[in-house]
């Protein structure tokens, strides 16, 4: 490993861990403080890495660390994107260690955030000192870390926009994404969009006894269940009207390809301690997480929940739904489609009522540009293999985003693994993929000031 790594990679780690303390959850206003806090501390870190010009950037809505370090105008200029927010940490009742308190355990980093995206984002912070301290940074860099991403990125846009000036760049980095393992190095080529909806079911005008009135109307969560379980047929295909029209066609060359990456269906339900993996018909778990598009639901509530029975009708069921999406699908085609469809299939005495929650468009980045092959070199240097081109199935909505307002492309240099229960309980990061992390990131700013 680089040795100014190794000498200080304690140091580093205490660094990491102080940012993690800091519970800088973004959907929970109550925390707006610590939001703050943390961008104060990202501004700090940068300036003693080497940054120039940092500054937190207050927006309607959280605030944006900005920072550059540049080194001249005949040098390619890299734009690394982060986020410093996280989501709760509920239910913290399976945390084995408090998620505010950091605490390596099995060389893992246990902590809400540790990979998702602190972890990851402070590599870039470190990557920068290691450059600084070594005398040479190789690419301008500039810095744009958010505090919104896990709610939606609701004002980035904004920033773009109103600072359109300081992000000239030629390649967007970003380390929020997971990869195969530190033995069988990949590369995110790809992510999901998504379209999110809250529905709402209204039956009878109050909560009714279930005795006196128990089948004679139609009970909304009775209703709300066969709704859901009419969206999916026996091959679990989504039956929504159009819902496919637009799904991109992968050729059979492609999927062959996708094919060669090790199958890890065994070791998947061996950590979810299930017995059986399922999905649409015809492809593989992979495929079924990358390039098909799903639905499920997220949250679902109504009637009584509390101790006890209590014989009720309720008025009102609830659910919260998901859809993920693959390229040329549309976000608010989707939402569209989906609303028509579901206010079509409700029962007589029930009245539904669809919201939308933030969305996202799907991304899928070339591998043949000078980011991608820079990308390959540097975790070949790092970790000895040649990277497998691979695509995820979460979302980064701000990917799309960036293509559209400033015309570039990203390289998703994520080091996250499938073990890192990332907004789940015990979320956590190794110890090797944040060291390795700063230490490819060096190199990719160097191969990409040579391409
Ligand atoms: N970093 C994740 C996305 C991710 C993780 C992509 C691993 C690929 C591999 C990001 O913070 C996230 O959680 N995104 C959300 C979407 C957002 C709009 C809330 C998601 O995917 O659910
Ligand atoms: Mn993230
Ligand atoms: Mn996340």
């Amino acid at each position: 490993m680089n040795s100014y790594i190794e000498q200080n990679k304690d140091r580093f780690l205490e660094e990491l861990f102080e940012i993690l303390r800091i519970p800088s959850v973004s959907t929970d206003a109550s925390f707006s403080a610590d939001i703050k806090k943390t961008a104060e501390f990202v501004k700090a870190k940068l300036e003693s890495a080497g940054a120039e010009n940092v500054e937190v950037v207050d927006t309607p809505g959280n605030p944006i660390v900005y920072g550059e370090k540049m080194v001249g105008d005949d040098k390619p200029t890299v734009l690394v994107y982060g986020h410093y927010d996280v989501q709760p940490a509920d239910p913290i009742e399976l945390w084995e260690s408090p998620p505010f308190e950091p605490e390596i355990r099995d060389g893992r980093i246990y902590a809400r955030g540790a990979c998702d995206d602190k972890g990851q984002m402070y590599m870039h912070v470190k990557a920068l000192e290691v450059m600084s301290n070594e005398g040479e940074v190789p690419c301008n860099i500039k810095f744009m870390i958010e505090g919104e991403e896990e709610i939606g990125s609701n004002n980035l846009g904004w920033f773009v926009d109103n600072h359109r000036d300081r992000l000239d760049a030629d390649i967007i980095l970003i380390s929020d994404t997971d990869m195969l393992g530190l033995d069988t190095p990949s590369i995110c080529t790809g992510l999901r969009g998504l379209s999110y909806v809250e529905v709402e079911l209204t039956g009878p005008s109050r909560d009714l006894h279930s005795g006196l009135y128990g089948g004679s109307v139609t009970n909304p969560i009775n209703a709300l269940c066969e709704m859901i379980e009419s969206l999916r047929d026996e091959s679990n295909r989504i039956t929504i009207p159009g819902f496919y029209d637009d799904v991109e066609v992968v050729t059979e060359a492609e999927r062959a390809k996708m094919g060669l990456a090790p199958n890890k269906d065994e070791q998947t339900k061996k950590e979810l301690e299930i017995d059986e993996l399922d999905g649409e018909e015809g492809y593989t778990s992979l495929e079924r997480t990358s390039i098909r598009p799903t639905l499920d639901v997220n949250g679902i509530w109504g009637g009584y929940t509390q101790e006890g029975a209590k014989t009720v009708i309720p008025s009102k069921a609830y659910a919260k739904i998901s859809m993920r999406l693959v390229p040329n699908q549309s976000s608010d085609a989707i939402t569209e489609l989906f609303t028509k469809h579901f206010e079509s299939i409700a029962p007589k005495g029930i009245q539904v009522k669809v919201t939308p929650h933030h969305g996202g468009e799907p991304a899928v980045t070339p591998i043949d540009s000078k980011g991608f092959k820079a990308a390959e070199l540097a975790m070949k240097d790092t970790l000895g293999k040649d990277p497998i081109p691979v695509r995820s199935g979460g979302s980064i909505p701000i990917v799309a985003m960036f293509k559209e307002k400033l015309g570039l492309d990203s390289v998703l240099f994520g080091f996250g693994l499938s073990i890192d229960a990332i907004h789940s309980p015990n979320e956590s990061y190794g110890v090797q993929n944040f060291l390795k992390g700063i230490e490819a990131i060096t190199r990719f700013h160097y191969h990409f000031s040579k391409a």
